[in-house]
């Protein structure tokens, strides 16, 4: 059984205030699901300090793709790892999007993230265009592959997978349990064939407008373990009701 886990993508938004918001709801909250919160970089040393004695986990929301270096603005997996993250998101939709990240930078991140001893989120998910033209299997595997030829199938045993169609994220258009739960068993289905164990073990979440209506029927899919929030990571009471429909 694959534990259930709930990671909350802050985006830019939110400040230590929110942290400390969380701490409490969650604190109030009786949940078994993993749990983990990514403010902006910013937030981080505030967060850390905030969360120390829970058992909410703190992640960040990308990192670079290099190690150290002439890289303006860019923050290192070891910057990470030093503010006390389990987590770094990465190839999220908006940074593929807005930063042209491809698959290989993305590789080239999840190879610094691990390197520190961290944990990937990878997140992959086909546009409107795309499902329309039925290439939803193609790219998200595709998406996959990049990865799997930088850093072996093996180095899914420590990282987690996001499914996130991109025309679900911020609409309030949510994947339907089928369409998300086909998907999942589609990339699951295709790591089978690379390694069994890898594939059985991996926590895939699902992301795109999670709502606290909605959580528990899509966490009750075979291969949906869990969930990627964005918008209701912002309302503590709602993150929060999220958990408990993971647990
Ligand atoms: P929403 O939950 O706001 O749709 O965002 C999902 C997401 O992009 C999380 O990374």
């Amino acid at each position: 059984m694959r534990q259930k886990l709930v990671i909350g993508n802050w985006k830019m938004n939110g400040n230590a205030d929110l942290v400390v918001a969380h701490r409490e709801q969650l604190a109030d909250t009786a949940f078994t699901a993993e749990v983990a919160i990514c403010p902006p970089f910013v937030y981080l040393h505030a967060a850390q300090h905030h969360l120390a004695d829970t058992n909410v986990a703190l992640g960040a929301q990308d990192a670079s793709d290099h190690a150290e270096g002439a890289y303006t603005g860019q923050i290192s997996a070891q910057m990470l790892h030093e503010q006390g993250c389990k987590y770094v998101i990465i190839g999220h939709s908006e940074r593929r999007a807005m930063c042209a990240e491809t698959s290989e930078d993305v590789a080239e991140k999840f190879v610094q993230v691990q390197a520190k001893g961290l944990i990937p989120v990878l997140c992959v998910g086909e546009t409107l265009f795309q499902r329309e033209q039925g290439q939803t299997q193609d790219v998200v595997v595709g998406q996959l592959k990049a990865v799997v030829a930088r850093c072996g199938i093996k180095a899914l045993a420590k990282a987690v997978l996001a499914y996130e169609p991109v025309w679900a994220i911020g609409t309030g258009k949510a994947a339907s349990t089928e369409q998300a739960q086909e998907v999942h068993q589609s990339l699951r289905q295709w790591l089978h064939k690379q390694d069994a164990e890898v594939a059985e073990g991996l926590q895939i979440l699902y992301g795109g407008s999670v709502k606290p209506d909605n959580a528990a029927a899509l966490f009750s899919q075979k291969d949906i373990d869990g969930g990627l929030i964005g918008g209701a990571a912002l309302q503590p009471e709602a993150f929060a009701a999220i958990v408990q429909a993971a647990s």
